[in-house]
């Protein structure tokens, strides 16, 4: 008899039956308000009508047009779709399958394009589990412990992490900076630098805004060097920060942008895009792969973007983030064992601390399985995993947003009294 790894975990104890919209309809016969979204993944929703009929129809047509083999229509058209909501200036797109799919083609190209071997990524950044992206990542261990090492020429800056340092955000930028100097006079020469990868914002390392004095100053840096700026956007992108890009937060244009997540609502595919002139600097086959641009994926990413734009999904999520931060804002004035409540757009997270002020995951836990008892499901992340985060999908209304915000009040409150 078979049976599943023990080695993938679940935070909650349900067993899905179907989901619709921001509900999910368990096995036991309860509904819960859906406000982890598969890691930040059914943007339009659960089981959008649009988006489940565009992959229906395909699945009648074609399932899988191997892309280096023959090309096929829905891969066209999501190229199309995604040229009216990409910067300008990334007009040349690869698709892979995961976020980590998409990191690792970051990484060659910015490789490839530069000649260069170096990567400086940031600390707390999350970017996959397969070994390019794990090396790149330092968000948690539980994707570099135990089967190092890694792979070399990584390099990790300090995050401008402003709550984990107790300074302000100008002091944070700064020291960060002067590291990142530092780090160019002692470890990475600027010349055998490839690329930067940052999160614009932080997903597992807890839903942190990267200051934009940081993000313009990185690009500006970037450019300075002939260094490749790489915003993965797998986690933060498609309009949960009220923007479509959140890159787009500070104004910059990244080199080489990760997509994965929320292009699809739930359909398996990712990609990378860039100007045309880098992508041009791949190695010919370097970019490729059984499955890369699956042709049901990128049929119902065709239709992800359109409801997104028709249904002015990003102007929601702005408008129901604002909502959700004034109702979850007030609970760390309330409790002094929430070190702070945080995140833009529908990204917000928690950060849980004891009483000596240290991270307390314990709490975290404790809070996350009381609003699953209550009827809401989130998630944990960040370093420390004290942090409790919560993604609605883009189409959540402002009645659901109140009840899921009275839903954690309520699970904060059964934990901290
Ligand atoms: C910012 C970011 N990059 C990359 C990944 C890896 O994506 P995947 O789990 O699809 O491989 C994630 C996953 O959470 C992510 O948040």
């Amino acid at each position: 008899m078979a049976t599943l790894s023990p080695a993938l975990k679940q935070s909650s104890s349900v067993v899905v039956d179907h989901a619709k919209g921001s509900w999910i309809y368990a096995q036991n016969g309860r509904r819960y308000l859906d406000f982890t979204t598969g890691i930040g993944v059914t943007s339009t929703g659960h089981c959008h009508p649009r988006v489940v009929k565009a992959a229906q129809e395909q699945i009648g047509k074609v399932i899988h047009a191997q892309a280096t083999t023959v090309m096929h229509q829905p891969m066209l058209d999501f190229i199309d779709e995604l040229g009216t909501v990409l910067p300008e200036q990334l007009n040349s797109i690869f698709f892979s399958n995961s976020g980590s799919e998409a990191v690792e083609s970051a990484l060659r190209l910015a490789k490839m394009a530069t000649g260069r071997q170096n990567i400086i990524a940031f600390q707390g950044g999350f970017h996959g589990r397969t070994m390019g992206a794990a090396s790149v990542t330092s968000a948690t261990l539980t994707v570099r412990s135990g089967f190092g090492p890694m792979m070399p020429g990584v390099f990790f800056a300090p995050y401008p992490n402003s709550y984990h340092y107790h300074w302000s955000e100008e002091e944070t930028v700064e020291f960060c900076l002067r590291e990142l100097d530092f780090m160019f006079h002692t470890q990475t020469d600027p010349k055998d630098t490839a690329a930067f990868i940052i999160e614009p914002v932080q997903g597992d390392g807890g839903y942190i805004k990267t200051p934009p004095a940081f993000m313009k100053a990185l690009r500006d840096i970037a450019d300075r060097n002939g260094i490749m700026l790489i915003c993965d956007e797998v986690q933060a992108g498609v309009g949960k920060t009220g923007h479509f890009w959140s890159h787009q937060i500070s104004g910059i244009t990244p080199d080489i942008m990760t997509m994965a997540k929320g292009i699809a609502s739930g359909f398996p595919i990712s990609g990378i895009a860039a100007n045309e002139s880098i992508m041009k600097l791949a190695w010919p086959g370097s970019q490729g792969g059984t499955y890369c641009g699956n042709a049901v994926s990128a049929a119902a990413g065709v239709e992800t973007i359109r409801v997104i734009k028709e249904e002015h999904l990003v102007a929601n999520a702005a408008e129901r983030g604002v909502q959700l931060a004034g109702l979850l804002h007030p609970l760390a004035q309330r409790h002094a064992n929430i070190g702070e409540v945080r995140g833009v757009g529908l990204m917000r997270s928690m950060e849980f601390i004891g009483d000596d002020g240290d991270p307390d995951p314990q709490l975290a836990r404790k809070v996350q399985l009381a609003a699953e008892d209550g009827g809401l499901l989130t998630l944990t992340c960040s370093p420390y995993n004290n942090v409790v985060r919560i993604v609605p999908a883009l189409n959540v209304s402002a009645e659901e947003i109140d009840e899921g915000a009275s839903l954690l009040t309520a699970a904060v409150e059964s934990v901290l009294g």
